[in-house]
């Protein structure tokens, strides 16, 4: 496999974490394992090479020209750390706290799709890496992996995101099951209509020769006959995973089917954000699904403040986009985020090297987290204000 083609830049240091069809590392050749990994980027051009062309088509896509993919994360230039010296940070303080749980770090594994295709042991070894480094995982409704699975490898519940589909009793039963799974939340995704416009994957598909029909089957029963979710369903009624008709009543009809915690997943305004409180949901992520959505070129860390500021401390605020340094997740959680998730930067790990590769992808980001924690002056991530950055004039 070679050179995806399509829209590549020269990728320099700053860039690599969202590159997207470029061959090579830059700089040197491939890391062979985990361990010798200096960043999470430099596990990008290993799953490039390892992947078939679609399947890292799928993990890379934007939409459009993916321009809001390469966003997310320049946004984080955008900010500088104000450091402060002479305070005690000998010993430091990751854990966050969240609906009555403490996690070690507020590193949080966001819903990713389908994982098998990354690798064979897909989210189950998502979850062996989650559940060895303590981290908060977030099952996607199109795992190829069951719940029960999941949920066995970590050796504790983890959170459900909701594909609702357009028919309430296909939401109701993967209610039900997260439920019966032991799932304390449910993360119900906003962001996504049927179609958008994904470009990246369209070209990767064409310099892919592999017949792709025999593992996707056409319609919407043959797309989730390999996600176990909707294993046993009556999907007749089914028209898509999305629903566009869908407006904040929704909301409402979720929290009455469920004693899970709701979150929604996918603000990026204050308007919703304020809409949300009011609709009694219990947390916020703010996300642009990595890009994959609309082209809307707005970081989710430029977002984040108005949310936090309408949101005024009354529900948790998470965030993900674009996160491929420790200083990213230090900034949003000055910015006032409760915690960050990462999705490809994961999904590269486990392509490159499977279970290790995500708990080293995890291990590093908390490494860096914990080294501008030190040199920052900031002992705990409550310590962690909006003083300590600075928007660039
Ligand atoms: C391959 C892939 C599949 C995804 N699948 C889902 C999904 O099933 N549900 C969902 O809510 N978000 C999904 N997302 C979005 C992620 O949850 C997350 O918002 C995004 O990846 C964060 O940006 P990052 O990849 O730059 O870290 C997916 C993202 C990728 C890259």
């Amino acid at each position: 496999m070679g050179s995806l083609g399509g829209k590549s830049s020269a990728a320099t240091s700053h860039e690599r974490g969202v590159s997207l069809l470029e061959d090579g590392a830059a700089g040197g050749g491939l890391i062979t394992s985990a361990d010798q990994a200096l960043d999470v980027m430099e596990f990008e051009p290993v799953a490039r090479k390892v992947l078939p062309p679609a399947h890292f088509g799928y993990l890379a896509t934007g939409v459009d020209d993916d321009a809001t993919v390469k966003a997310n994360h320049d946004g984080y230039a955008h900010f500088e750390i104000r450091s402060r010296r002479l305070v005690d940070v000998e010993k430091l303080d990751t854990s966050v706290r969240m609906f009555g749980t403490t996690w070690e770090t507020p590193i949080f594994l966001c819903p990713v799709s389908a994982m098998k295709a990354f690798h064979p042991e897909g989210e189950v070894a998502v979850a062996k890496a989650a559940r060895s480094r303590h981290s908060l995982l977030i099952l996607s409704t199109v795992a190829s992996s069951s719940v029960e699975e999941v949920t066995a490898a970590r050796g504790e519940p983890v959170w459900q995101q909701l594909y609702p589909t357009n028919d309430f009793n296909v939401t109701r039963a993967i209610i039900k099951r997260a439920e019966t799974a032991g799932s304390p939340a449910l993360v119900f995704t906003v962001d996504l209509h049927e179609n958008s416009n994904r470009e990246t994957i369209a070209r990767a598909r064409r310099v892919d020769d592999r017949d792709c029909t025999n593992c996707h089957e056409s319609g919407f029963a043959g797309y989730v006959r390999r996600k176990p979710m909707f294993d046993g369903l009556d999907l007749s009624k089914v028209t898509g995973l999305h629903s566009s008709s869908m407006t904040w009543d929704f909301v409402k009809r979720l929290k009455d089917a469920t004693r899970m915690k709701l979150l929604v997943k996918g603000i990026v305004t204050r308007e919703d954000a304020q809409i949300a409180v009011e609709h009694g949901v219990d947390g916020i992520i703010v996300s642009n699904h990595g890009g994959r959505a609309e082209e809307s070129l707005r970081p989710t860390v430029e977002c984040l403040p108005e949310i936090v500021e309408a949101v005024k401390g009354r529900i948790p605020v998470l965030l993900d986009g674009g996160v491929r340094r420790g200083t990213d997740i230090f900034k949003a959680l000055a910015l006032g985020a409760t915690a960050v998730g990462i999705g490809r930067p994961y999904g590269w790990g486990l392509a490159a090297f499977g279970q290790p590769g995500v708990e080293t992808v995890l291990t590093i980001l908390r490494r860096e987290l914990e080294a501008i924690m030190r040199q920052a002056g900031t002992p705990s991530v409550g310590s962690i204000g909006k003083n300590f950055v600075l928007r660039k004039s």
